[in-house]
């Protein structure tokens, strides 16, 4: 009989490819059975985020829980970012974790395994030559690893201490990597990486040094493959070539990440963002002027520190010009290894909530006129999910979530949609051909 592994994912796609690349390494040893149950666990794996301070808090009440769940001798292990940067730390504090995994040493998972207390957190390791089994938890869509790590310096972020040195993974090896998914019944693959458009940056041996847009190009060429996704793409090398690319390229869906931050450049230097509003602004209206049919997403941080009345007006500013079609906002969050954690000038939180309270309200009256103009319209949409109700979901080629009545024969295929019902978050659809 298979042994059982209980998996929490938490924080970002990098994070779920992770979890997906320990899954193929265990199995490559001896089978494991995904389960939802804790008490059925044979091992219980919690890979964590450390963005913010919250989930990180979470972890230590979580994995008490987990341990007055599981069955005798399970195991109890803790990877991802959290792990990277707290380490031993972990087990120090919570000796029932059997083992510690960081962020870019997911595929030691079989060997942390066997050595009670096991603690790899190593940000110098290599696993850019991409030697991991083969698992994917959705056949129809592909996440495939560009990059790993990140080299950029910004102020309140947390991952260059967790995630080490950018080092890009040859692009033999990612053609290779789709070309399998491809021929699993991928037609879609979403391309991953800290900062995917600084790609080419750095190789871990004499690879072929192309770009991102170079490397989209090249991708674009795997017969069978319909439609390429990335994320996420920093806004400082969002070069025209790049741009114009993403709009002509017929593969790459036309929804572009571009990360603001903040809409005021004197905190976007307190960020060291290395652009200021005016640039943002202008990569905007390029892609709204290359690409007027695409969407645009964004994060935004409120209250980091010194953040005056003005410099947030500056973030509502940039908010009303670039119209986004997703806004990800949080309030900031002083984390450990980062410059910003010394920074005076701390904002109240009171004022922070109210300002992200403001935010996400003028968001989401932007967001209900936009989901009206959507009734009507006619979109493709490449069906990836089965649902409860006799309900299947996909994506349009612009990113936006679609349901409509249907079986199983839907998925892996795209189809005309035509838009019935809207909701903030999703569209509800029937499929016309
Ligand atoms: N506090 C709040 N938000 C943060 N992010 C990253 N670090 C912090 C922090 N210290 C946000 C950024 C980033 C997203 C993944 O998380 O907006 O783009
Ligand atoms: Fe969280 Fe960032 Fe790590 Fe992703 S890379 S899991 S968002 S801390």
């Amino acid at each position: 009989m298979s042994k059982k592994l209980f998996i929490e994912t938490l924080g970002c796609a990098m994070n779920v490819r992770d979890s997906e690349h320990m899954i193929a390494e265990l199995n490559q040893k001896e089978p494991y059975e995904l389960t939802e149950n804790i008490e059925d666990a044979d091992l219980i794996i919690i890979n964590t985020c450390s963005v913010r301070e919250k989930p990180v808090a979470k972890l230590f009440s979580e994995i008490g829980i987990f341990n007055k769940r599981k069955k005798e001798g399970a195991k109890i292990g803790v990877t991802g970012c959290t792990a990277s940067h707290l380490g031993q730390d972990i087990i120090k504090r919570a000796p029932v974790v059997d083992f510690v995994l960081g962020a870019r040493n997911v595929s030691k998972i079989t060997d942390v395994l066997e050595k009670k207390h096991a603690v790899e957190i190593s940000t110098d390791y290599d696993e850019s030559t991409y030697a991991f089994g083969e698992y994917r938890s959705n056949p129809y869509k592909a996440m495939v690893n560009i990059s790993i790590g990140c080299d950029k310096q910004c102020t309140f972020c947390i991952v260059p201490a967790t995630r080490g040195e950018e080092i890009s993974i040859p692009s033999d090896l990612i053609v290779q990597e789709i070309t399998k998914a491809v021929a699993t019944g991928a037609k879609e693959v979403m391309l991953l990486g800290q900062n995917v458009n600084n790609y080419g940056r750095r190789f871990g041996g004499s690879e072929e040094k192309i770009n991102f847009t170079q490397l989209l190009q090249k991708i674009s060429k795997i017969e069978g493959l319909e439609r390429i996704r990335f994320t996420s793409p920093h806004p400082l090398h969002m070069d025209d070539a790049f741009l114009e690319e993403f709009a002509s390229n017929p593969k790459i869906c036309k929804q572009i990440h571009v990360p603001l931050q903040s809409g005021s450049t004197k905190i976007l230097q307190a960020m060291k963002r290395g652009y200021t509003k005016e640039n943002f602004l202008n990569r905007c209206t390029k892609i709204r002027s290359l690409c007027p049919e695409a969407t645009i997403s964004t994060d935004i941080i409120v209250g980091f520190p010194g953040e005056s009345n003005q410099d947030f007006e500056d973030t509502m500013d940039v908010l009303e010009q670039v119209q986004f079609e997703q806004v990800f906002s949080f309030k900031y969050s002083p984390r450990p290894h980062t410059e910003a954690q010394h920074f005076t000038d701390v904002i109240p939180d009171e004022i922070a909530s109210e300002r992200l309270s403001r935010l996400q309200a003028r968001h989401f009256e932007m967001l209900a006129a936009q989901m009206d103009d959507q009734l009507g319209k006619v979109h493709k949409v490449y069906f990836d999910e089965l649902k409860p109700n006799g309900r299947v979901s996909g994506r349009t080629d612009d990113g936006r979530l679609v349901f409509v009545e249907g079986s199983e024969e839907l998925l892996g295929q795209i189809k005309d949609v035509k838009i019935t019902k809207t909701s903030r978050a999703s569209l509800d659809g029937e499929v016309i051909n």
